[in-house]
């Protein structure tokens, strides 16, 4: 019958240790450690549990995860010099490779107290991407999606970045479709049972345009404003979805206490 039910249940054991992976470091990400230090606990943790990180040697990446701090939009990289500090707001996103399949996913850490404005920011977020995956179910398009997201955030006053998206992964880290953020409903690429990608909303406290740093890789809005990210990797099932990347803690979204 069904199959890509073999593939669901290799995507479940990938997303599943990308999940406890951020879970893992929601009880050791604080005030006083470095970025660099989350980058080592991650990958130990993804390789003492029978996975690889797959952002180390990636085109040329030299970590094995992603952490974007404040104004970095995503593609951050681990840093001994960047001591976390109060008011920090940090996105960390894990990718695993299980059995050649993939698991994606990231979530906001918040260091201490954080403002107001960047606590409505990190949420609308977080509300963005879940109205963008309740939706989810066969013959639905790509830009429903977009459009549950743009539409939400920017009613907040935020912006969706344009410049990044989401992705198709399977045994393949990026592949087509282009997952976008933004847009409008009823357009794009109709979805179908079987079909594995991420969404993974950038928005911005500000506009949303981006740009990317020397080193070739960090991502940070044009205008300095703040910017966050949540991401799952999810399924379409014959009726609905799966997402492969829940936490297993309940450790969703801030506060995690
Ligand atoms: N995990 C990122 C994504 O969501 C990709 C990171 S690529 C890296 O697609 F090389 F920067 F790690
Ligand atoms: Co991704
Ligand atoms: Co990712």
């Amino acid at each position: 019958m069904n199959e890509y039910l073999e593939k669901f249940e290799k995507m479940r054991i990938a997303g599943n240790l990308a999940a406890k992976t951020l879970d893992m470091l929601t009880e050791n990400i604080k005030e006083g450690i470095s970025t660099n230090q989350i980058d080592k606990l991650g990958y130990e943790f993804i390789r003492d549990n029978g996975g690889y990180s797959a952002p180390l040697f990636y085109r040329g990446f030299s970590k094995s995860l992603c952490t974007s701090l404040n104004h970095v939009v995503c593609h951050g990289i681990p840093s001994e010099d960047r001591i976390l500090q109060e008011g920090d707001a940090l996105n960390v996103d894990v990718t695993t490779i299980v059995n050649d399949y993939y698991g994606d996913t990231s979530r906001m850490f918040c260091i201490g107290k954080t403002s107001v404005k960047l606590d409505n920011l990190i949420d609308a977020t977080y509300e963005g991407m879940m109205k963008g995956i309740k939706i989810l179910k066969p013959g639905i398009k790509l830009g429903d999606i977009g459009y549950e997201i743009q539409s939400h955030v920017e009613g907040k006053g935020f912006s969706v970045v344009r410049d990044f998206c989401g992705h198709g992964i399977s045994n393949v880290f990026h592949e087509p479709p282009n997952v976008l953020h933004y847009g409008s409903k009823n357009t794009g690429l109709k979805l179908e049972p079987g079909m594995t990608f991420t969404i993974e909303p950038m928005i911005n406290a500000g506009k949303y345009e981006t740009k990317v740093l020397n080193d070739g890789w960090t991502a940070v809005t044009k205008d300095k404003s703040l910017s966050a990210q949540f991401e799952h990797t999810i399924g379409i099932t014959e009726n609905g979805y799966e997402i492969f990347t829940e936490s297993v803690k309940g450790y969703s979204k801030p506060p995690y206490v």
